[in-house]
Formats: C-alpha cells, structure tokens, sequence
C-alpha cells in the first residue's frame, strides 16, 4: 500500500512539538514526509526541511508558498499539519481546508468562538477531515477507560477529576523573560493562558474517556504571579451533558510537578486513575474489591487499547507512540475519503475541530467565569446549544 503524502508547516528546528509529529507521523510506515514550511525565518525553515531530507523545492520558506507549491501537483500532500503558535491557526487550516487539503491543527485550534465555528463549518462543507491534536487522547490506556466506561464496568459516571498542573512557570523573575511573558500577556495570547493552554488537554481528555461534553461551568482563576494579566491558575467546577459533575484543576506554578496530566473517574461500580507521566499503568478498583494495576499491552484489554499499543508488555510507550495512533487513525479516515467508503468506527477516536470548537468555547467561559467571580456560565458554542 501506498504511503500517504504528508506535510508540515512550524516544528522548525529546537521547536518544542514539531519532533514528536514527525516521530508520531513516521512510526508506522502510513505517511511519507514530503514537504514543509518548517520556521518563520524562511532560510532557516527550507534549510532544516533539506537536512530531514524534503527536496529543495518542495523545502519552502513560507506557508503560502507550499499552499501555492503543493496544489498545483498531482502528488500534492494528503494531509498538512499546523504546529505553528496559537494565534497563525485559523488562517493557515482555513487555508489548507479551503483548497481541499485534510489538516491536523495543534490546540488550541482558533483563537475565537466564531473562527472555531468557521473552521467545523468549513470541514464540514469541503469533506475534508480537520483534526485536532489532543494528541494525549492516543495512549492506549486512555483509550481503554474510554472503553471500560463506555460498555459500563463503573456503571453511571457520577465525577470526573481532571488535571493539568505544571510548575515551569513558577519563577517571578521570568516576568522578563521573553519566552514566558506573551503567554500571560491579553495581547498576544488572548482572553487565557493557562487554561487555553493546558486546561483544555485535561477537559477534553475527560469528555473523550466520559463520552460526554461541558455544559456548564464556574471558574476561579488567578494570577498567582501578580504582575501577570492573565491566569496561572485555575480551579473549574463543571457539569457535563450526562449529568457527570467535573473538577479540573490547571497551574503552571506548581514547583515541583512537571507534565502533571492526571485524570481519576468514579462511578457507581468502581473507580479509574491514570497520570500521564506513567501511562502504561491503569489503577481500577471495583466497589468492594481490591485495587487492581491494569498494564498497557496485557491480554484481554479493550480492541480500542490493543490497537493503540505497539511494544509488548514490560517496556514504557510514551508520548511520540500517543501522537503516532492520533496519526494511524487518521490515515484510516483519510484512505476511507479517498476511496468513498464510510469509515471503521473503531477507528474512529482521533479528536476533531468539533473538539477544537469546543475547547474555545470552554476558554471563553472560563475567562467570564472568573470574571464573574465564579458566577455559573454556559460551556457550550452557540453552535451546539
Ligand atoms: P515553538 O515556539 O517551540 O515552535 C514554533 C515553531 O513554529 C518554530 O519552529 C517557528 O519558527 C515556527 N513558526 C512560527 N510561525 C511560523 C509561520 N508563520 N510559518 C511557519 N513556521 C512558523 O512552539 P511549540 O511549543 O512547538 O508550539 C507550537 C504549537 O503546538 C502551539 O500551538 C502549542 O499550543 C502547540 N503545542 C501542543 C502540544 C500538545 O501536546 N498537543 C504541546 C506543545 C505545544
């Protein structure tokens, strides 16, 4: 079979995601990387697209120039990916899905409620696939709570915890430091900060795994470090669409954790704990049983985790192999498009602008809330109320 043709605009070199999307995207042999707008300094960018092996002239130094380049050719890439900062989003996957190009956006998608809604739109009227990258959603055993909550092992979902709690941005001093400084700033990070950037990993990996979306929401947020405008922390209450009630605590000044991705499910029948910093264990405890260790790559888990797992039992998959199923379900979806079949609903868990869309909505809701003083607001777009 035929490698799908796949490129890539931002991840330039020193990026902090664009390896992992090169590694999700080349493990599994599904996508060969034939082009790039790597950088925003043009030479820069078409020098490493050469040095990771893109042919000079399919190596550009901009992203309009590869729009330009590649649909015009009749081997143009199947899918783009968009791992540039937050605010180039929008118009550059507005862009691509206009000319006809499947696109996989990093989070968040948009910058707005409005331009999230153009964007599903949009997908929705060219049949081209936009997905998001929630990309954490991959780990097998995220995959397999989903599964264990989906044919009811804790029967009604009563809470969901959920955190995003880091502490790299803890330091005071880094009030000038230029690399922290725009993301708590309104002008170029928009109406959020910690919440828009990790908050969101963490609620959408709730309702992924729940299989039910924020309704609505109270937020207390705060700038920890008081020269910020913007949050460092934020403490969410939340009501999902099945009656689940949601905790989600984010912070980017939390010394001492470090990725700090956790999610905890309890439900009637038992409960489930997973932390992403060791995501090939699964604690689950049934009401009135012992506590059990589930591990990522044993027998008898859920065909949605067995398909997410590549290394046998005993050695640590991590966050490039999460990335690489976010990729091998969408080569799925995409040769489906291609061929006019309907798609494999068992593969079908890569997260999508709906997702995106909804996480914007959650942002601005988050930031009125605190607004408000913790005051309850509506979670949900316009779109899907
Ligand atoms: P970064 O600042 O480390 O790298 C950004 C890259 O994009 C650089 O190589 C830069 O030269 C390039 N770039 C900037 N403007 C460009 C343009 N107009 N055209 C082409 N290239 C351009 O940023 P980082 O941390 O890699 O974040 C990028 C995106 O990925 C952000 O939206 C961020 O929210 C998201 N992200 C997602 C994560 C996830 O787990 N899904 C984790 C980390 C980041």
């Amino acid at each position: 079979m035929a490698k799908l043709k796949w490129g890539m605009i931002g991840g330039g070199e020193g990026s902090q995601i664009g390896p992992a999307h090169r590694l999700g995207a080349g493990l599994d042999g599904l996508f060969e990387f034939n082009a790039g707008a790597l950088d925003h300094r043009p030479d820069d960018g078409r020098d490493y697209g050469r040095r990771l092996g893109l042919s000079p002239d399919r190596s550009y130094g901009d992203w309009r120039d590869m729009l330009e380049g590649e649909k015009g050719r009749d081997d143009r890439v199947d899918l783009v990916t968009v791992a540039t900062p937050n605010a180039t989003h929008f118009e550059i996957t507005k862009a691509f899905l206009e000319n006809g190009f499947h696109v996989l956006c990093e989070k968040p998608m948009t910058m707005t409620v409005e331009e999230g809604e153009d964007i599903v739109r949009l997908s929705e009227k060219t049949g081209r696939i936009c997905a998001v990258n929630y990309g954490y959603t991959g780990y097998s055993l995220v995959r397999h709570m989903k599964a264990m909550v989906a044919r009811g092992d804790l029967g009604r979902v009563r809470l969901v915890v959920a955190e995003f709690a880091h502490g790299h941005h803890a330091d005071a001093a880094d009030m000038d430091n230029p690399r922290v400084r725009w993301r708590y700033d309104p002008a170029q990070a928009g109406v959020s900060a910690q919440f828009a950037d990790c908050g969101i990993h963490a609620l959408h990996m709730a309702s992924f795994v729940i299989g039910q979306n924020a309704e609505r929401l109270s937020a207390d947020t705060v700038s920890c470090i008081e020269s910020r405008t913007l949050e460092d922390d934020a403490m969410v209450n939340l009501r999902f669409d099945g009656g689940t009630v949601g905790r989600l605590w984010t912070s980017s000044i939390a010394i001492g954790r470090q990725h700090g991705l956790t999610l905890q499910v309890f439900g009637e029948k038992g409960g489930l704990r997973w932390a992403q910093e060791e995501p090939n264990q699964l604690y689950w405890m049934p009401l009135g049983e012992r506590l059990q260790i589930i591990e990522r790559g044993e027998a008898n888990l859920s065909p949605e985790a067995d398909r997410s797992t590549r290394v046998t039992i005993g050695h640590a998959e991590g966050m490039p192999l999460a990335f690489a199923n976010i990729y091998s379900d969408l080569a799925e979806a995409i040769r489906a498009a291609k061929d006019g079949r309907d798609m494999d609903p068992a593969a079908d868990l890569y997260p999508r602008a709906e997702d995106g869309l909804r996480s914007m909505a959650a942002v601005f809701a988050v930031a009125e809330s605190g607004k408000r003083n913790g005051e309850w607001v509506d979670a949900r777009p316009p779109l899907f109320r």
